[in-house]
């Protein structure tokens, strides 16, 4: 049986160990590490995983682990496991998930040799269509990177990016769910006030960008042709998208996503490596 720690049992951990365990991993072979017991039993009633306080003990004989733990408590996480990590007679590997924290801040963190992954996820995980970028470290060879890559496929697409890559994805896939929410949250608003009762604004909403984003992905097509399927000349929809043009709806997007990138950096140059 594989034996997976997934250190920190907040949303990110929650999606993971959902999604690993709807892909087949066995709930005993997964251990959860969180600060507050009651919601490492409150994990481990829901998924039938096994829950510690003790981040060394969990880490004790896995074959990987994974940190869901805030970008400011991974390094002080790595430094709490790394002597049982290097005592495991498997080569563990670590799977970093945090926004920011550079390869180098991570593999400074554990004794030289281990093999560590930078992932990129989000938390569609929990619905086994997250999308994760992974980024290998310098002792992380095709054979670790393919094992990390098939227990993320079963939380959704798994795409191998190149480091400097990674703030740029962040703003992409890691962070854009929270903008797809705001645009529902936006568009269930603009149906009440246009009259509708909230619940039905809500379905009506969520059938259509479901949709929508299952014609984008089933199809070869491109966003500006399925697009232009839909508004006839002179009509309704051509009204209201050249409101959300005139509002800066592009320029919107352009800045959110430079921000998100820019943020992104600076969590890695505040990373203890990054600063020697
Ligand atoms: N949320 C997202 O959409 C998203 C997307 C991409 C990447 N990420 C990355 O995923 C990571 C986790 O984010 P999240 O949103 O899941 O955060 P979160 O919900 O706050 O989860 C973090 C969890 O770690 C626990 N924790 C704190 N200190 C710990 C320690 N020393 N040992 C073990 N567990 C500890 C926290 O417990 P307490 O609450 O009791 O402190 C909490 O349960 C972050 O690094 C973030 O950059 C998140």
């Amino acid at each position: 049986m594989t034996r997976i720690a997934v250190i920190g049992g907040g949303k990110i951990g929650e999606a993971l160990i959902a999604g690993l365990i709807a892909g087949g991993e066995p709930p005993k072979g997964i251990a959860v590490t969180n600060p507050d017991p009651a919601r490492g039993q409150e994990l481990a009633a829901a998924y039938g995983v096994v829950d510690f306080t003790d981040n060394s003990q969990a880490v004790d004989g896995v074959d990987y682990v994974f940190l869901c733990v805030k970008p400011k408590d991974t390094i002080a996480v790595l430094a709490e496991i790394a002597d049982v990590v290097d005592e495991n007679e498997i080569d563990t590997t670590v799977i970093s998930m945090a926004g920011g924290i550079t390869l180098r801040a991570l593999e400074d963190a554990v004794p030289v040799g281990t093999p560590v992954i930078r992932v990129m996820p989000n938390t569609p995980m929990l619905v086994g269509q997250g999308v994760s970028a992974v980024a290998p470290g310098r002792f992380a060879g095709e054979e670790k990177l393919e094992q990390v890559r098939e227990l993320l496929a079963s939380v959704g697409t798994v795409v191998v990016v190149s480091e400097s890559e990674m703030d740029a994805v962040t703003a992409l896939s890691g962070s854009s769910p929270a903008y797809a929410f705001l645009v529902a949250e936006a568009m269930i608003d603009a149906g009440v006030s246009l009259g509708l009762n909230r619940t039905m604004a809500r379905e009506l909403t969520v059938g259509a960008l479901y949709g929508a984003a299952a014609m984008l992905k089933e199809t070869d097509r491109e966003p500006s042709s399925l697009r232009a399927d839909v508004c006839s000349p002179g009509g309704t929809t051509i009204a209201a998208i050249r409101k959300l043009e005139e509002c800066g709806l592009r320029k919107a997007f352009y800045d959110a996503t430079e921000a998100c990138a820019r943020r992104s950096k600076e969590l890695g140059q505040d990373s203890p490596a990054e600063k020697n």
